[in-house]
């Protein structure tokens, strides 16, 4: 059972929390859809996504893995909500669980909107992406990636191997997520951008901080790369993309640089010729899709590991 009723971070993830979940995405991503289709736990639930800023993999992924676990799903459209008659944030979610939700599946561009929400609902709210804190589900689908890539079970974790996290770091709840739960799962962890796309202080996080991209990819097992964040700059200046590729860029002579077995990873959306080149992006050693291809069985081991610990509270 998982220690916590909400999923709103890693941070609050104790490492029985994270084995529980991957483990249960094994189980899922082993069934094929036939056995799934025999699982009648979650029937007659119903999950609400309340997607406040744009998403194609989460919402999308969060749906199907409902889906396949026979719940229902309402999806708010934000655009077409009354959100854009004046209508607060709260009092939409409170309307919304006032329809009988058991999850609510919340992302927002402001970061502790989930948290808050979890304080003022009864219902059980999972963090989809957070402005700039967290996007949990995320760091636990690239984690459940790179064991099932390098062939670890969830007890062995990923100690030994080397991830290096490249590009806007700053404003990167992507980053933040993979901080943590990469080292608590063993991993060392390097991490790369230019200087003004560093956070000042990353003590608290136990990873190695490089201020060039060669280095700390040169012996890594796997680089994830990050979007330059636009949308979180405010008035500040966006680094010219030109010299960007040229200095953080992971082209295809980068790339070939790394050992042989190394792969490369991306949680999306992709700026293409920016961050990394096509051919890298496209390469038999990028993992991306199979990131995609695995968030529909760890978003369904959430919503699993969820409904059975409030289903039990009743
Ligand atoms: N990785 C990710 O969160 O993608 P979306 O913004 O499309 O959901």
């Amino acid at each position: 059972m998982l220690s916590v009723d909400h999923l709103l971070s890693i941070a609050e993830l104790k490492r029985q929390d994270i084995e529980l979940i991957l483990g249960r995405a094994q189980n899922f991503s082993r069934a094929d859809a036939r056995d799934l289709l025999e699982v009648p736990f979650l029937r007659g639930q119903f999950v609400a996504n309340l997607f406040f800023e744009p998403s194609t993999r989460t919402q999308l992924s969060f749906e199907v893995a409902a889906k396949k676990l026979n719940a229902d799903v309402i999806s708010l459209n934000m655009a077409t909500s009354s959100l854009v008659k004046g209508e607060t944030l709260l009092d939409t979610a409170k309307n919304i669980e006032a329809m009988g939700p058991e999850l609510m599946v919340v992302r927002s561009s402001d970061a502790g909107v989930p948290k808050m929400l979890a304080d003022e609902l009864k219902v059980g709210i999972i963090n989809a992406g957070d402005g700039q804190n967290e996007h949990p589900t995320q760091a636990l689908l690239d984690a459940f990636t790179l064991l099932e890539h390098f062939g670890r079970s969830v007890q062995d974790g990923l100690k030994g191997l080397t991830v290096a996290i490249v590009g806007d770091i700053k404003h990167s709840r992507v980053a933040n997520s993979n901080m943590r739960l990469l080292t608590t799962l063993g991993a060392k962890v390097r991490v790369t951008g230019p200087r003004e796309l560093l956070p000042d202080d990353l003590s608290g996080f136990g990873v190695q901080v490089v201020p060039n991209l060669d280095e700390p990819i040169v012996d890594a097992d796997a680089v994830m790369m990050l979007r330059i964040q636009k949308e979180r700059f405010g008035s500040q200046e966006i680094p010219s993309e030109r010299e960007y590729h040229k200095h953080f860029g992971l082209t295809l002579e980068r790339f070939l640089r790394m050992p042989k077995h190394a792969v490369v990873m991306h949680p999306g959306p992709m700026n293409r010729g920016v961050e990394i080149q096509s051919e890298v992006a496209d390469h038999p050693r990028s993992l991306i899709l199979r990131q995609v291809k695995n968030g529909v069985a760890v978003r369904m081991a959430v919503l699993h590991c969820l409904f059975a610990k409030r289903l039990g509270m009743k």
